[in-house]
């Protein structure tokens, strides 16, 4: 991140979890404020830290670092008994969350019939998402739709009451509709969330005034996105997307500060590709080398579990985050996963059904389906690379790789990881 007093902005580049939770806390040691910007309880950060492992959900990776001001921006929807969840969680396992926690007034509620909404329409579409399941969908849209419910409103018993009972009404008839019937827990659940709201706005913070102001004192700040380019609502493969805009240009309107106050992008790539959920991958695995990736990088969802398909490094994908986040850093993650593979294929373009060769992200999803990788085959190095601290100390078969990465990314590499400790990092002068 910036050395002087700046703001630093770390995005996913590919499908999601590329370890933006492990960079972010590896930069945090040198923040001030790390502020989420978008997402929600979709999201699923791991850090480990020593031998603990703690998978963030909606609190800022930046938590674990004692001090440290986590903020929820007012572009998060924001599920209460999620977050209360999380939070509880972490002061039992010994973090001091003491004033460290702000959640901007501005930021939607997610309540639980969006949750119900969302599973209910993956349940009956005919063109399936995949999503997580946590509502998000459904908590953008009456965002967009002007009928949501922010943290500011929590003070007002009134608005809170006739928004949540049209809302409750909506759903009600949606339930209706398909047969179902789930009211008695809905209320239950509506009950348990609004019984947070005094605890939420005790937490409550203008996000963008806090920011401004620590930036304006030289402090350093660092946004954290969630998902990645590829799900972004409209830079990704649309519709198999999710509904925020995840890219580098959200942080400054999802917090609530001027783009011209973001120094820096860091833009985070796994050494391979990844994706959960569904929709198109273009580099994705025959069944065995799938198999043997996923085993590798204990590829399965933080959030559901759900087992993530592999493919080999594309960097048609990472071109286009390089553009659309205007990175102007690197971090590789999970080299060290590569480290047994004898050899190592990066797709360097598309061959489209016409024949056509481009080294653009098509805008037609549909047509991502029926494209062809164009691979450069590479030699593996064979080596472990999960003690290696310098650059010169990595195998030069591994340098070369990721020298081809940083080439065909258009985007030079600044740290590599190659492990899931704080330390296995390996910073590049
Ligand atoms: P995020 O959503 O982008 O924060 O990523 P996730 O936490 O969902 O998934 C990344 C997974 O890879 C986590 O289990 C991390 O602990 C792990 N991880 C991160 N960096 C590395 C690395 O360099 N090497 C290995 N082997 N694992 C890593
Ligand atoms: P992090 O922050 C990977 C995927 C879902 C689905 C699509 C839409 O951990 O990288 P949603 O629930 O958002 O409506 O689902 O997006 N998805 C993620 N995939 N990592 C994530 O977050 C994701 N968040 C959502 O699988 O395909
Ligand atoms: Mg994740």
């Amino acid at each position: 991140m910036a050395q002087r007093g700046g703001c630093t902005v770390v995005v996913g580049c590919q499908w999601g979890d590329e370890g933006k939770g492990k960079i972010v806390d590896v930069l945090a040691e040198r923040a001030d404020i790390v502020a989420r910007y978008q997402g929600g309880a979709n999201a699923g950060h791991t850090v480990k830290v020593k031998d603990e492992e703690f998978v963030l959900h909606q609190i800022p990776s930046g938590i674990l670092h004692e001090g440290k001001r986590c903020l929820l921006g007012n572009g998060v929807v924001l599920d209460t008994q999620q977050f209360f969840q999380e939070y509880d969680a972490l002061v039992r396992r010994g973090i001091d969350m003491e004033g460290r926690v702000g959640v901007s007034l501005r930021a939607q509620l997610l309540l639980p019939y969006h949750r119900m909404l969302d599973q209910m329409a993956e349940d009956c579409a005919t063109e399936k998402i995949g999503t997580t399941g946590r509502g998000i969908g459904p908590a953008y849209e009456d965002k967009a739709g002007r009928r949501g419910l922010r943290v500011a409103d929590l003070a007002n018993a009134e608005r809170v009451e006739m928004r949540v009972r049209e809302g409750r009404d909506r759903a009600r008839r949606r339930l209706e509709q398909l047969g179902q019937n789930g009211l008695a827990e809905l209320d239950r659940a509506l009950e348990e969330t609004l019984a947070l709201g005094e605890r939420l706005l005790g937490l409550a913070t203008d996000t963008g005034y806090e920011i401004t102001r620590a930036l304006r004192a030289g402090q350093r700040v660092l946004l954290e996105g969630a998902q990645g380019t590829a799900l972004d609502l409209d830079h990704g493969t649309y519709p198999f997307v999710t509904s925020s805009n995840t890219t580098a240009a959200a942080a400054a309107t999802g917090t609530g500060i001027g783009p011209t106050s973001i120094d820096s992008v860091v833009g985070v790539v796994k050494a391979y590709t990844t994706r959960v959920g569904e929709g198109p991958l273009p580099t994705a695995l025959e069944p065995e080398m799938d198999e043997r990736l996923r085993q590798l990088g204990g590829e399965f969802g933080a959030t559901t579990g759900r087992p993530r398909r592999c493919g080999w490094f594309d960097s048609v994908i990472t071109r286009h985050a390089a553009q659309v986040n205007g990175l102007t850093g690197v971090a590789v993650t999970k080299l060290d996963v590569l480290d047994t593979l004898a050899e190592l294929q990066v797709a360097t373009a598309y061959r489209l059904p016409d024949g056509s060769v481009t080294d653009r992200f098509p805008a037609d999803t549909g047509a991502l389906s029926s494209i062809e990788p164009v691979y450069e085959s590479m030699p593996g190095w064979q080596a472990p690379t999960d003690g290696v601290r310098r650059l010169s100390d990595l195998p030069s078969k591994a340098r070369s790789y990721l020298d081809r990465i940083e080439e065909l990314t258009e985007a030079p590499v600044r740290w590599i990881s190659v492990g899931t400790e704080r330390d296995q990092i390996i910073p590049v002068e």
